[in-house]
């Protein structure tokens, strides 16, 4: 962001303060600050006690002598899958809806929490038919269905470990996560509609398992677990392969919910970093649960017996584990699954669901936000959006403009909205208004949740003060923060906890500067990760994947801002003389983006491939994105005295025009 970009943003000097109606029904008050700043570990054990059932309640909360290593809880059992359906069910709720399905060609389920808990102990039984028990991994790579829900759960309750793999991803993502894993079992569907047609699975894990001649890690998965959704033909396997419609309905629904450690691992979730091997997030049981259930409770001010809440995020991202998944069932809340696309098969789909169902709280991107606007209002404007009393936006900075709209447009000028800044390491929401009693900003994040101890300091670590930028710490631990990296303990010391060693603060990777007030505005990454449409992707994955095409000599990428993704991936691209003699650079470009998408996924498809003669470097060699992210702008190349070659600057802005 530029410095023109944040005074522009910090001018910002709307204010909206909460209805006397809507602070006087919240679930939230401001008592909540006073009580963590008096005890904060405390505070987040009456958490833990108030909002799940333990089997073994904890005497210790958080432990941490061996940091970065934390403990929470550590001496308490429970098991999360009966925290979220069977407690709700012997509660004497078993008939409120958890799920409102609706697929994307306009089908409809609707499954109450009686017949989720069924479905789970069910699939529960399957799962340890197969050999799964604690510890395992299962990867599960399917569309927003009921089942893919259930999967997560059957595997929580059976003590196993989950690695959801986003539905987008490649055959060799899956491979990649998979390996790394180590999973035994695969969970996916044929395929699931997105955008109007069957977009397939099972054809990925296929691939995905293909016989690598002994290349490669041995194969570690014995079973593959498929659900009949889009109806596509599909290769089966033999011995290997079971249709969930086979299998789930024949297993027995009696199935007793054992009591694991609060620390037993609960799943592995693949993010992108600044190298180019995704990391493994590892989260784990009590801890995590806590904070999902108790910041989706106040954060979004579940009433469980009258909201009908909707995270439009998919599964295969951490805001579709905490807030579709852990937190909303663990509150027994009632909410909206949906399938598809916002725009198949008419742009006023999203729309069109919120009046069906009576949505009340929506929880989306500031990416969603900013193509709606594009599309314009009518659009909504035809539909009854009456019934939202609240709005939430994660995954990347919202634009003031963006917020205005959605509160004007969509929250028909009264609803709150909650800016909820998070990541898939920190497990849960960190820094978010709260409703009904926070006075809010558009564009600002502002305050850290009771609980949550945040600041913004200098590459020293020390405070900036109001009015300052700098880095975004996160300065004791929280319960459902990361326990560490798949397989890597090394990494996740030196990515996270490095930096700041001295001072034992968790740093984030994102900028951010305090207003006056104190109040919080993010400002992006500050490492070699892009955020497009709110996904993390990084610019040495998608570099890794240019290189591994034939005709590429080298490539750089870069994260140039877009309108309406946030960041768009830009790719500056040397090709080998002999491909170059026999292509035409528009071809080549083409060749590429679509190769890219296939190598990683859709997502990482470059908005634009700029085939150059050479790439801007340092006199030690180091490729300097800085001046590459000007031209990818358009703007005025920047300061090049560093380069080697300070003339091939203006080479390669001739190239590209
Ligand atoms: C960014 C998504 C500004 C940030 C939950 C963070 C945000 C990364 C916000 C994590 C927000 C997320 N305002 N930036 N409200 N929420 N981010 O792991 O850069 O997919 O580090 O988790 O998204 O992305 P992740």
């Amino acid at each position: 962001m530029t410095s023109s970009q944040i005074d522009h943003l910090l001018n910002e000097n709307r204010r909206f303060a909460p209805s006397a109606e809507f602070a006087d029904n919240a679930i939230a008050n401001a008592d909540l600050y006073a009580r963590a700043a008096e005890d904060r570990e405390g505070f987040w054990a009456d958490q833990a006690r108030d909002l799940l059932h333990w089997h073994t309640p904890f005497t210790q909360v958080l432990n941490w002598t061996n940091p970065p290593f934390a403990e929470w809880f550590a001496d308490g059992e429970l098991n999360v899958a009966y925290n979220c359906l069977d407690r709700h069910v012997e509660a004497g709720n078993g008939d409120r809806v958890a799920l409102l399905w609706e697929g994307e060609p306009g089908e409809e389920r609707r499954v109450t929490y009686a017949e989720l808990t069924d479905e789970v102990k069910r699939v529960a039984n399957v799962l340890e038919g197969l050999g799964v028990g604690v510890n395992d991994r299962v990867a599960i790579y399917m569309p927003m269905i009921p089942e893919a829900i259930a999967a997560m759960l059957a595997v929580a309750r059976i003590g196993a470990v989950h690695s959801v793999v986003f539905g987008g991803f490649s055959a060799d993502s899956l491979r990649a996560r998979i390996d790394d894993a180590g999973a035994k079992l695969v969970i996916t569907a044929d395929g699931g509609y997105r955008k109007g047609k069957v977009s397939p699975l099972k054809p990925a894990v296929d691939m995905a398992l293909a016989d690598r001649n002994g290349s490669g890690p041995q194969e570690t998965v014995e079973n593959v677990l498929v659900v009949r959704r889009g109806g596509n033909d599909v290769d089966w396997v033999e011995g290997r392969d079971l249709w969930w419609h086979d299998v789930v309905p024949a297993a027995s629904a009696e199935h007793e919910a054992s009591a694991f450690p609060a620390e037993n691992p609960l799943f592995i979730l693949y993010t992108s970093g600044t190298t180019g091997k995704p990391k493994g997030i590892l989260h784990t049981s009590g801890g995590y649960l806590t904070q999902a259930a108790f910041t989706n409770r106040v954060v979004h001010d579940i009433h469980p017996e009258t909201d009908v809440y909707w995270c439009t995020a998919d599964i295969g991202w951490i805001t579709g584990h905490s807030y579709v998944t852990y937190g909303p069932l663990a509150n027994g809340a009632t909410q909206v699954l949906y399938e598809g696309t916002p725009d198949t098969p008419h742009p006023g789909r999203w729309w069109e669901v919120v009046e069906k169902y009576g949505v009340t709280i929506l929880y989306t991107a500031p990416t969603a936000i900013r193509s709606f606007m594009k599309i314009g209002r009518a659009v909504p404007q035809k539909f009854d959006l009456s019934s939202l009393r609240l709005l939430g936006s994660v995954g990347e900075p919202i634009n003031p403009e963006a917020w205005v709209w959605y509160r004007e447009i969509i929250g028909h000028g009264e609803t709150p909205i909650v800016d909820t800044w998070w990541q898939t390491e920190t497990g849960a929401m960190m820094i978010s208004a709260l409703p009904g009693v926070t006075e809010t900003k558009p564009g600002s994040a502002q305050v850290p949740l009771p609980g949550i101890s945040i600041d913004v300091v200098d590459d020293d670590g020390t405070h900036v003060g109001n009015g300052n930028g700098g880095l975004l710490v996160i300065t004791e631990p929280w319960p459902s923060m990361l326990r560490g990296i798949w397989g890597d303990p090394e990494r996740f010391k030196e990515t996270y906890w490095d930096k700041f060693h001295d001072k034992g603060y968790y740093f984030a990777g994102d900028g951010a500067r305090l207003d006056d007030d104190g109040d919080v505005w993010l400002l992006g990454r500050v490492d070699d990760v892009m955020n497009v449409s709110g996904h993390r992707l990084s610019t040495t994955e998608i570099e890794s994947a240019l290189v591994a095409h034939e005709a590429t000599a080298e490539a750089a990428v870069v994260g140039a801002s877009d309108e309406t993704t946030g960041q768009a991936v830009v790719a500056f691209v040397i090709i080998k003389q002999s491909y170059l003699d026999k292509n035409s650079p528009e071809g080549l470009a083409q060749t590429l983006r679509a190769w890219v998408g296939e190598q990683i996924g859709p997502i990482a498809r470059p908005r634009d491939v700029y085939i150059v003669g050479e790439l801007p470097k340092t006199r030690s060699g180091k490729i300097m994105r800085r001046l590459l992210r000007d031209v990818a702008e358009g703007r005025e190349v920047g300061d090049t005295t560093t380069l080697a070659d300070t003339a091939v600057m203006s080479v390669i802005s001739a190239q590209v025009k």
